[in-house]
């Protein structure tokens, strides 16, 4: 069924581990997402950001969500990931999304807080769940032929992000602590002193950038209370080269249908395998 976020996350806070929040912009990706946290009864959040929002329909991504997860058993939360904006905030809600972040981590602090504090009460009088931002996590969702670097002056203050928590009301942090968004040459260094200062705060935290990190970061990342792991790169450097091989391999084939299926079938392969090691697997 479709729920508000605020709930999984306090549950995966509570239990230690993380709900993992995967990224689409296509029927076949949401299928993907939906059957593997059914076939591992793990709670889900689906997610989009403005662009994949946009291209699919607000109104299309809720329709498609609700009409799948609400015949499943499973609680699966439909999130806006990285809003820049209250419109585009206003948006996602009128749609029926039950969750979103506000990014207001270009910005600085005061204007930040103004930002995130109006999406806290438009949001939270419709019970909707709010991500806020503290720190900046840099990058882009898709490969980079460069090394992984996240300059010192991103990185999440603690002060900081008490103050911000306290001052906005936000449910969950997102936090710069090293990750970065999509894959590059070598694999980021997370600051694992920065997040257990963080984890002080006792706020539900996000991991953005999930793609490209080893096993062992993310497992000692969700030890140390990160709650959600948002994953994109990997699902869509997936999709692109599934359908790829497919097509080179089959020139003559020219029905969506018929080539479609292993898309589907790789994306979930992906998103198990994610579910798995944020231990959500089971959750319900
Ligand atoms: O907000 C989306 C995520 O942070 C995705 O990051 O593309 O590195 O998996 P990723
Ligand atoms: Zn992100």
């Amino acid at each position: 069924m479709l729920v508000s976020t605020k709930e999984l996350y306090l549950d995966a806070k509570a239990e230690g581990y993380a709900i993992g929040a995967f990224n689409v912009s296509s029927l076949e990706a949401i299928k993907a997402v939906l059957n593997a946290a059914t076939e591992l009864n793990s709670s889900v959040v689906i997610e989009t950001s403005e662009n994949e929002m946009n291209y699919l329909g607000a109104d299309i991504t809720f329709t498609l969500v609700k009409m799948l997860a609400d015949k499943l058993q499973i609680p699966v939360g439909l999130h806006l990931d990285h809003g820049k904006s209250v419109d585009v905030v206003k948006k996602a809600i009128e749609a029926g999304y039950t969750s979103v972040h506000i990014d207001g981590s270009s910005l600085n602090y005061d204007e930040n807080v103004r930002l995130t504090k109006s999406v806290v009460e438009i949001a939270h009088e419709k019970s909707i769940t709010v991500e806020g931002e503290m720190g900046h996590v840099p990058g882009s969702s898709q490969n980079h032929e460069e090394d992984a670097s996240v300059g010192a002056d991103l990185l999440t203050n603690t002060e900081e992000a008490k103050r911000f928590v306290f001052e906005t009301g936000v449910d969950i942090l997102a936090i710069s602590i090293g990750n970065i968004h999509g894959i590059y040459k070598n694999e980021p260094v997370l600051d694992f002193e920065r997040l257990k200062e963080l984890s002080e705060i006792g706020i539900p935290m996000s991991l953005h950038g999930g793609s490209g990190i080893s096993v062992e970061q993310i497992e000692k990342a969700i030890s140390l209370g990160i709650t959600k792991v948002n994953v994109n790169t990997e699902l869509r450097i997936s999709f692109t080269e599934t359908m790829r091989k497919e097509l080179c391999e089959n020139p003559d084939k020219v029905v969506p249908y018929e080539y479609l299926p292993k898309v589907v079938e790789n994306i979930e392969k992906i998103v198990t395998t994610k579910i798995k090691l944020f231990k959500s697997k089971g959750n319900r």
